[in-house]
C-alpha cells in the first residue's frame, strides 16, 4: 500500500486534514464558479492619432420621407398610394426618385475628399429609406487613412427642377407647375450620418443605432468626427463575432429581410432592403413588406432571433459626429447645404473588455488554497504518484520473482 499522506498519519491529525480538505473544496468550488461566470471588466482609454480611417458619409433629404412625399408630390393621404403602380410596376419607386429629385447627381458635384474630387476616390449610391428620406451614400474605395483636420467638403443642392425657393417660401414641382409649400424655414434640413465604409447604411435603430446630425441650408456647417475603437471578449451568454469582414448590420438587414418575407409571404423587397429580390410591383405588396420591415411593430417578432443570429462584432469602430460652428447664413441660398466633415483632433476613445478572472487567476488562487490547506503542489503530487508507481512495480516484480521460485 502507498504511504498515507504524511500529515494525516495519526488519528488526531485526521480532524485537521478533514477540516482543511473541506475548506479547500469550498474555496476551489468558489473559484471555479467565479471563473465559469466569465466576469469582464471594461477599460477606457484615449490616444491621439494623426492617421485615421476614412469614414463613409450619408446625406439624406428628409423631404422625401414617406409622410412628406405624399404631401409634396401626390395628393392622396395614403402613403405611396397614388403612384403609377399600374404603368410602372416594380419600376415605380425608381421612377419616383427620377421625377421627385431630378438633378440629384449634380447636387453632389462639389464633393471633395482630402482635397480630391470624390468621384475619383469612391462612389455615390442612392437609396430611398422610408424613415430618413432620399439618401446619398459616399463610400470611399480607398483604405488610405486621413489626417487630423482633413476630411470631406460637400455641397448638397436641392435640385431646382423640383424645388424653387424664395426667402419666404419653397415651391415644389408638381406636374408642370410649382406648388407653394407652406414651411417653416427653420425646419428645412439635411440629415448627415458618418459611418463605417464596410457596412451597409441603415437608419433603422434595431439594425444600426445612429443619430443623424441636422445641417441647415445657407451656411457652411462644420461637422467634427471622433472615433471610438471597441474591443470585446466573447462570453458564452453574450458572444461576439471575430470573423474578418463580418458586419452585424449586414447580417441583421438580411435576417430582418428574411423575416419580413416570411411574415408577408411575399418574395419582393422595399428600397430599405439591400437584398437582391426585385422591388415589389404593386402598392399592396409594397406597403405590406414595408410595414413588416421598417416599423418596429413589424420587426418585433424577428428581433430576438436576429440578435442571436447576428452577434456584435468583437472589434468595432464607431464614428461620432458633432456639429461645430456654422459659418455665415446666406438667406438666399435656401437650396444649398454646405458642410465640412473632418476629424477635429479629439483623441480616439478606446474601449477594451478584459477578462477580470481568467484561467491564470483561477490556477493561481485555487493552487494557493490547495497548497496552503493540503500542502499540495505539482512537485508533491508528482512525488506521490511516482512513489505509488514504484511500489506497484516492486510488488509485481516481487510476485514474479516468487512465481519463478515456485517453478524452481
Ligand atoms: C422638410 O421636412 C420637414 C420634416 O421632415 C418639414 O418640417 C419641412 O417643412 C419640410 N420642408 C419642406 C420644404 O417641405
Ligand atoms: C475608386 O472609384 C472611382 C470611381 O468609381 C474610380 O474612378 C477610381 O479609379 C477608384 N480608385 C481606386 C483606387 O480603386
Ligand atoms: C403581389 O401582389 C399581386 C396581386 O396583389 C400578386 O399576384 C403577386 O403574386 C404578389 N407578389 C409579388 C412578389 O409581387
Ligand atoms: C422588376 O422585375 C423584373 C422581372 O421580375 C426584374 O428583372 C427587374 O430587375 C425588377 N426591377 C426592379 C427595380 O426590381
Amino acid at each position: 500500500m502507498a504511504a498515507p499522506w504524511p500529515p494525516c498519519r495519526r488519528l488526531p491529525h485526521w480532524t485537521v486534514c478533514i477540516l482543511a480538505a473541506g475548506y479547500a473544496l469550498v474555496q476551489v468550488h468558489d473559484c471555479l464558479s467565479r471563473f465559469l461566470a466569465e466576469p469582464v471588466s471594461s477599460h477606457r482609454d484615449t490616444v491621439f492619432m494623426d492617421q485615421l480611417p476614412t469614414p463613409a458619409i450619408t446625406l439624406c433629404n428628409p423631404n422625401l420621407s414617406g409622410y412628406i412625399l405624399d404631401r409634396l408630390i401626390f395628393k392622396s393621404n395614403k402613403y405611396l398610394y397614388d403612384l403609377p403602380w399600374d404603368e410602372e410596376g416594380n419600376e415605380t419607386i425608381p421612377y419616383l426618385l427620377d421625377v421627385a429629385a431630378v438633378g440629384a447627381k449634380e447636387a453632389l458635384e462639389n464633393c471633395r475628399l482630402r482635397g480630391r474630387p470624390c468621384s475619383t476616390v469612391g462612389a455615390w449610391s442612392r437609396r430611398l429609406h422610408s424613415s430618413v428620406g432620399d439618401c446619398f451614400t459616399f463610400t470611399p474605395n480607398t483604405s488610405e487613412p486621413i489626417q487630423v483636420g482633413d476630411g470631406y467638403e460637400v455641397t448638397f443642392i436641392l435640385p431646382h427642377e423640383v424645388y424653387r425657393t424664395s426667402v419666404e417660401t419653397l415651391y415644389v414641382l408638381r406636374g408642370n407647375s410649382f406648388l407653394e409649400v407652406r414651411h417653416d424655414r427653420s425646419n428645412v434640413r439635411l440629415s448627415v450620418f458618418v459611418h463605417p465604409p464596410d457596412e451597409p447604411f441603415s437608419s433603422l435603430p434595431w439594425i444600426q443605432p445612429q443619430e443623424p446630425l441636422y445641417v441647415r441650408p445657407g451656411g457652411q456647417a462644420e461637422v467634427r468626427v471622433t472615433l471610438e475603437d471597441i474591443e470585446r471578449v466573447s462570453q458564452r451568454h453574450l458572444p461576439c463575432e471575430s470573423r474578418p469582414g463580418y458586419s452585424s448590420a449586414r447580417c441583421s438587414l438580411l435576417c430582418h429581410a428574411e423575416a419580413a418575407s416570411a411574415a408577408t409571404g411575399l418574395d419582393c423587397r422595399v428600397t430599405d432592403m439591400p437584398t437582391t429580390a426585385a422591388l415589389c410591383g404593386n402598392f399592396a405588396n409594397y406597403s405590406a413588406v414595408q410595414r413588416a420591415f421598417t416599423t418596429a411593430a413589424g420587426a418585433q417578432a424577428a428581433m430576438g432571433e436576429c440578435r442571436q443570429r447576428c452577434p456584435r462584432p468583437c472589434r468595432q469602430r464607431r464614428y461620432l459626429a458633432a456639429l461645430g460652428s456654422s459659418l455665415g447664413q446666406d438667406e438666399t441660398r435656401l437650396r444649398q447645404f454646405s458642410m465640412r466633415i473632418y476629424y477635429g483632433g479629439e483623441p480616439v476613445q478606446l474601449y477594451r473588455e478584459l477578462w477580470s478572472y481568467g484561467a491564470s487567476a483561477l490556477v493561481g488562487e485555487a493552487g494557493g488554497v490547495l497548497g496552503l490547506m493540503l500542502g499540495l503542489s505539482v512537485l508533491s503530487v508528482f512525488e506521490a504518484v511516482s512513489q505509488l508507481v514504484e511500489s506497484i512495480v516492486q510488488r509485481v516484480s516481487a510476485r514474479a520473482g516468487s512465481a519463478i521460485n515456485v517453478l524452481d
